[in-house]
This record gives C-alpha cells, sequence and structure tokens, in this order.
C-alpha cells in the first residue's frame, strides 16, 4: 500500500514555554483524528545528546557547541526521515531554529543577530530538514523564569538576560523565514488550540 509522506511540526521557545506539554497535548489530538505521530525532543536520549550536555559543564566555545547540538541533529534527522517516510507525522520539542536561537544569541555580540543566525543555520546544510510547519511559542523570560522557578532549579541556558536575547533571535526568525509566532503568556489550552489551528491546515 503506499503511504504519503508525513508532516513534520517543530515547537520552538526559550526555557519554560511549555513545549514539553504542548507536544504531548498535540499528539493527542493527532491521534483522535487518526493521524500515527512520532513525539520526539532535542537535544536527543542519545549518546550525541549526552555529548552535547557534557558540553555544557566543561564550558566550550559556542561554535564548538552549535556543532555538537548539529551532530545531534543530523543523526535525529535520520529518524526523523524514517518516520516521516513510513507516512507519521512527527512533532519535535526543538529543532535547528534552537541552535540558532541559543547559540547565535551568544555569537550575536561579536557578529549581530543576523550573521550570527545565517552562520549557525549554514551548518545545517545537508544535514538537517526544512520542517513543513514551525511554531514559535512567544513569552517573556521573566514570566517563563518564574514558572521554572517553581519547578526545578535554573540551568545554564535560564538566565534572564542571555533568554532576551534568545528571544530576539526567534523573533527575527519570525520575521525572516516566516515562522509561526504564538502567545505563550496565555493557558496552555489557548496555546495548543492556537497550534492545533495551524497544525489543522496539513490533515
Ligand atoms: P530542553 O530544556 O528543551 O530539554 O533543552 C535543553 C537546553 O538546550 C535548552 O535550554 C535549550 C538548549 N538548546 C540549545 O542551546 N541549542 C539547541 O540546538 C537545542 C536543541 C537546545
Amino acid at each position: 500500500m503506499h503511504c504519503s509522506r508525513g508532516i513534520f511540526v517543530v515547537l520552538e521557545g526559550i526555557d519554560g514555554t511549555g513545549k514539553s506539554t504542548l507536544v504531548k497535548t498535540l499528539a493527542k489530538r493527532l491521534g483522535e483524528n487518526k493521524r500515527t505521530v512520532h513525539e520526539t525532543f532535542e537535544p536527543t536520549a542519545t549518546w550525541l545528546g549526552d555529548a552535547v550536555r557534557r558540553s555544557w559543564k566543561e564550558n566550550v566555545d559556542p561554535r564548538t557547541e552549535a556543532l555538537l547540538f548539529v551532530a545531534d541533529r543530523c543523526e535525529h534527522t535520520l529518524k526523523i526521515e524514517q518516520w516521516l517516510q513510513g507516512g507519521n507525522w512527527v512533532i519535535s520539542d526543538r529543532y535547528r531554529d534552537s541552535s540558532c536561537a541559543y547559540q547565535g544569541a551568544y555569537l550575536s555580540k561579536e557578529m549581530g543577530v543576523a550573521r550570527a543566525c545565517e552562520w549557525v543555520d549554514h551548518l545545517h546544510e545537508g544535514t538537517a530538514l526544512e520542517p513543513d510547519l514551525v511554531i514559535i511559542i512567544d513569552a517573556p523570560p521573566k514570566i517563563t523564569l518564574a514558572r521554572l522557578e517553581e519547578r526545578d532549579k535554573l540551568e545554564k541556558f535560564e538566565k534572564q538576560g542571555y533568554l532576551e536575547t534568545v528571544r530576539a533571535v526567534y523573533l527575527h526568525l519570525a520575521s525572516k523565514k516566516g515562522r509561526h509566532l504564538v502567545d505563550g503568556t496565555r493557558s496552555l489550552n489557548d496555546v495548543a488550540d492556537d497550534c492545533w489551528s495551524l497544525m489543522e491546515k496539513y490533515l
């Protein structure tokens, strides 16, 4: 039986925007609409993802860190490609825009936002896919950090000033690459409804 290619959806945004819960909610709705779906995330739960997490403790140069993320993503992409070819939807909590936003935020100090973004995006040539739909859940770090403080202790990337820059890079990507922005300051139900109306067009 011929099976048409699945749809690749990515949720992006700074830490604490509720992406992992949203992935579950949206996957459930796809299931209710008789679609098969793979939920996934980056950095992955493989040794390459571990290499990325290890680099945080070693304080490596942001370029090195970007290359590690891209290596993890390259292997992840092979799996995503298989799932899509099997006719499954794939929803990923983060993908290539995360590297542009997070590693780009560091590099933007020396290169400016536009060039930093371009430099990181360029690393993906031939190693990553262009998703069918990228949704950026947007919220100010002040709000997301308050949520995270309730949850657990803050990690390396979760500092307000830095996250302001990460958010600025995401907003740059939204205007340059036509990413969809969804207001993440509201309840997760409202945010999920907005994401779902963007996804419904692909059903
Ligand atoms: P998580 O909290 O969504 O699991 O992601 C772990 C951290 O990794 C998060 O703070 C964002 C960061 N990150 C990058 O800096 N670059 C990337 O390419 C990805 C995928 C994540």
